[in-house]
């Protein structure tokens, strides 16, 4: 791996590359895709054909660094989610950092549809958090066993509300893993600090989803190029939202 932008130079190692992506303990919402050169973020229904070994060491950086993982109930459905682990050598480094050995993993659900069976819910020593809505939480009383419900609104979940209840837990640094339905709600909302995005050098054309799902968003939103790496025929951006000024 190396980086391209700002400054170039050779990358080694999963410490070095965590360094990169490492934020300040303040609030900050950033999003990570892998995404064809055409923009669609699955091929077959999943990410993985999209990857790569680069791809998947900035992804490993990307949650070595997080507070928390937030991420769509469609992704956990479709991509069969499990808990989160990490090298014991990247859980001392989290420690010295003061962050939790492992971070969280918030799921965002309007409806709750979700098996208490699966084996996100399985795994590790916490429970993961289900953001969600009163109407779900009070149908889907069964949920409560296997996560921390955390309700954020009546019908639809308020990200906001969300944002500021992860706060709350002191999970600051929140890692978007999409999908596309949850990261447009976050960019449209103007929630959203940063885009990683990993372009993978194929093409594979329409009928695919897109990094937004299938709707225009109502203005276009602008972004500021902050690094690029380059590995294994990728290309790993890193942009700020809102345009330089
Ligand atoms: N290439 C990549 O990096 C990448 C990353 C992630 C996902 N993906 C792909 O994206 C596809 C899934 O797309 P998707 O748009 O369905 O993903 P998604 O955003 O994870 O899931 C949509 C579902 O999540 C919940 N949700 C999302 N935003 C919400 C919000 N603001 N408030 C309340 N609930 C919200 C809703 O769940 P309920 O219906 O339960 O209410 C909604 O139906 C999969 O094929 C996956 O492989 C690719």
């Amino acid at each position: 791996m190396r980086r391209l932008y700002p400054t170039p130079g050779g990358l080694t190692g999963a410490a070095e590359l965590e360094d990169e992506y490492l934020l300040p303990a303040a609030r900050h919402v950033r999003a990570n895709f892998v995404t064809s050169l055409d923009g669609m973020v699955e091929l077959g229904g999943r990410s993985s054909p999209l990857g790569g070994p680069a791809d998947r060491e900035a992804f490993m950086a990307m949650r070595a660094v997080a507070d928390v993982i937030l991420v769509g109930a469609g992704t956990v459905r479709q991509e069969k989610y499990g808990p989160v682990r990490l090298d014991a050598t990247v859980q001392e480094r989290r420690r010295a950092r003061d962050q939790a050995a492992l971070p969280k993993v918030a799921v965002v659900s309007n409806r709750a549809d979700l098996d208490p069976q699966a084996k996100l819910w399985g795994g590790g020593e916490a429970k993961p958090l289900l953001i969600t809505t009163a109407a779900a939480a009070e149908a889907r009383t069964d949920l409560a066993a296997v996560a921390e419900l955390v309700v954020c609104g009546d019908q639809f979940v308020d990200l906001q509300l969300a944002l500021d209840e992860l706060s709350t837990r002191g999970l600051q640094r929140v890692l978007c893993e999409g999908g596309p339905t949850l990261f447009r709600t976050l960019v449209t909302a103007g929630l959203l600090d940063e885009l990683c995005l990993t372009t993978s050098a194929r093409l594979v054309g329409p009928g695919h989803r897109g990094l937004l799902g299938d709707q225009p968003l109502t203005e276009p939103a602008s972004l500021t190029l902050a690094g690029v790496l380059e590995g294994d025929e990728m290309l790993l951006s890193r942009y700020a939202l809102g345009a330089q000024s």
